[in-house]
């Protein structure tokens, strides 16, 4: 081995390029890079030991079956990461290594059927869209939250995983629906119901007391592929929108919203109070009763429904 060959920097591998994420839909693979890796790999997103790896991290696009591909040029030494385990432990146990014939084998002999109900279908470009609700003690659901949770490590900034065991979660997953192909998985969000005391003037006032909930979006996700579409106003809006019919729900909560969700989510929001005209009839200053009032019909977390007023007197006296 010649001096050269010793340098840190040539057997240094950014790991965010290195791995390479597809999704394989019936006319072919879709394939992106992550965001993040450093839950797996570490701060520095940095793989030290090999030359010219290539980690292809596969998913069928309707079951999300996923295969694991590390191929490299050469190797440091035998005591450098060892890629393939690090991985694998943020897989689920089923995960295909290296074999891709046996992948595709265990994808057909599976036939995935998706899990839970649809509860909302909307058009995109001519493509149908179908939004599925389930829970985790749906034995498919379970599966297709195994394989779809290294999504949120991968493109949520400090996300992590949730409690696989605990059956309050709610998963709304987006899936493609041509009528003649199979169905390809576009994103998901992950909302948790906690329990919201009411008060303890109501709570002592009642004796059937009904129990109220707050909402909270944990971990929202639209596939790179799939981004900048219109999937995610879709996603958001379907699951507030089933939320402010449910008389037990009172608020709506999110939980670390990253840049971009909040934009996502203040369009989303000024939309659905504009269509409300909400702002109709209120004279400034804004007092406090018509806030709380405004703020439990919508459901609404008060500084998101501050922020919406805020924005929207701006644009009025613009
Ligand atoms: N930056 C700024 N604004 C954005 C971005 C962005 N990256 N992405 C979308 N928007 C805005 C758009 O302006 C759009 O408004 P418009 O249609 O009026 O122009 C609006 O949000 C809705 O756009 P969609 O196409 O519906 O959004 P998309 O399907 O791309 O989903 C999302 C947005 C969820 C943020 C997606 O880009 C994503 O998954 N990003 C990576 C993961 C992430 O950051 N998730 C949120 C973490 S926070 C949490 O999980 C609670």
């Amino acid at each position: 081995m010649s001096l050269p060959d010793y340098e840190p920097s040539s057997w240094t591998t950014s790991s965010n390029e290195a791995l390479h994420i597809s999704l394989a839909e019936p006319e072919g693979a879709f394939t992106f890079n992550p965001t993040f890796t450093y839950p797996i790999f570490g701060d520095s997103e940095q793989i030290f030991g090999y030359k010219g790896l290539r980690i292809d991290l596969a998913f069928d696009c309707r079951s999300m079956y996923p295969f694991l591909g590390v191929k490299y040029e050469s190797k440091l030494s035998e005591d450098v990461k060892d890629v393939e385990k690090t991985l694998l432990e943020f897989l689920p146990e089923e995960t295909v290594v290296k074999d891709e014939a046996l992948w595709l084998d265990k994808i057909e002999q599976e036939n995935f059927e998706l899990p839970g109900k649809p509860v909302y279908t909307y058009q995109i470009d001519g493509e149908t869209y179908k939004i599925f609700k389930f829970k985790l003690d749906d034995s498919n659901g379970l599966k297709l939250h195994l394989r779809i949770q290294i999504f949120v490590l991968l493109f949520i900034e400090a996300g992590s995983y949730i409690d696989s065991t605990d059956n309050v979660w709610e998963i709304y997953a987006i899936y493609k629906c041509p009528e003649d192909k199979k169905e390809s998985f576009v994103g998901f969000s992950t909302a948790y119901s906690h329990w919201k005391h009411p008060g303890t003037a109501a709570h002592d006032a009642s004796e059937t007391l009904e129990l109220q909930f707050r909402k909270k979006i944990s971990q929202f996700i639209v596939l790179p592929p799939y981004q900048s579409k219109g999937h995610g106003k879709n996603l958001y809006n379907c699951m507030v929108d089933e939320w402010l019919a449910d008389d037990k729900v009172k608020e709506i909560t999110v939980e670390d919203p990253s840049e971009a969700f909040d934009d996502l989510r203040d369009r989303c929001d000024l939309q659905r109070l504009n269509r409300a005209d909400f702002l109709n009839g209120v004279k400034l200053p804004i007092e406090e009763p018509w806030i709380e009032k405004q703020v439990a019909l919508h459901k609404m977390d008060r500084r998101q429904f501050e922020r919406c007023v805020e924005m929207t007197l701006l644009w009025m006296l613009q």
